[in-house]
């Protein structure tokens, strides 16, 4: 994601710091103390601006959400996002998803949503795909069971690749979608800020979920 540095960058974190989640010192998440409240663990990873988990802390009552982003200027949005609108439940971390799995304790995650994560074309690059299977390795450390992977991208070459490391991690897919917008569960997707901008240069957006067997 590009973005040019924010203005007042410090001053404007420092207004929102109330929203990071708590951290040890090796950089681990202490959910107990970072949410006042009980309930599951709703993950975002890569939430860029905010517009799809301000508007998820709205329809779930009773989840804990809790938004990743690598980008400081794109997590500053997100989390001013949620302070205007006075999110319940939802709070963020600044910190690559490489560290995942040492970031959250094991088994603490039932949802994971990935909305338009970067494609990484060059087959180079393809370990750096949040859907690698080097990524699903360290997700399948910190899933609850029963839990849900939750996919989206207007990138095909990206979904194509992802239908193929979801199975050869060992999940199963289910509600594999070509045409979102043109499908019924359109009805309940809460629209990303890249959904928006691409679904309107025509792109059509793929979706999936997947989870481990019980
Ligand atoms: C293409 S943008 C999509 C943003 C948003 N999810 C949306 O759909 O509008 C991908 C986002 O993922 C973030 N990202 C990419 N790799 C990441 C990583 N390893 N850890 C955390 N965030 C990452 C980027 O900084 C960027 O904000």
């Amino acid at each position: 994601m590009h973005m040019r540095k924010k203005k007042n960058r410090d001053t404007r974190l420092e207004r929102v710091q109330g929203y990071f989640a708590k951290t040890n010192e090796e950089g681990a998440v202490l959910l107990d103390e970072t949410f006042s409240e009980q309930g599951e663990l709703y993950l975002e990873i890569g939430c860029g601006k905010g517009a799809f988990i301000t508007e998820l802390s709205r329809r779930v009552e009773g989840k804990r959400l809790l938004a990743v982003e690598l980008i400081t200027d794109a997590l500053l949005m997100a989390m001013e996002k949620c302070a205007a609108e006075d999110c319940k439940n939802l709070m963020f971390l600044n910190a690559n998803a490489e560290k995942i799995h040492q970031i959250l304790p094991p088994h603490s995650v039932s949802r994971l949503y990935l909305n338009f994560s970067d494609p990484w074309p060059k087959n180079r690059d393809r370990e750096k795909r949040l859907t690698s299977c080097t990524f699903l390795e360290k997700y399948k450390q910190i899933l609850a069971p029963g839990a849900r992977i939750c996919f989206k991208t207007d990138n095909r070459p990206l979904f194509d690749f992802s239908l193929q490391t979801f199975p050869a991690s060992g999940f199963v897919l289910e509600n594999v979608c070509f045409d979102l917008h043109n499908d019924p569960m359109n009805e309940t997707n809460i629209e990303t800020e890249y959904e928006r901008k691409f679904s309107e240069k025509g792109f059509t957006i793929n979706r999936l979920e997947a989870h481990l067997p019980l």
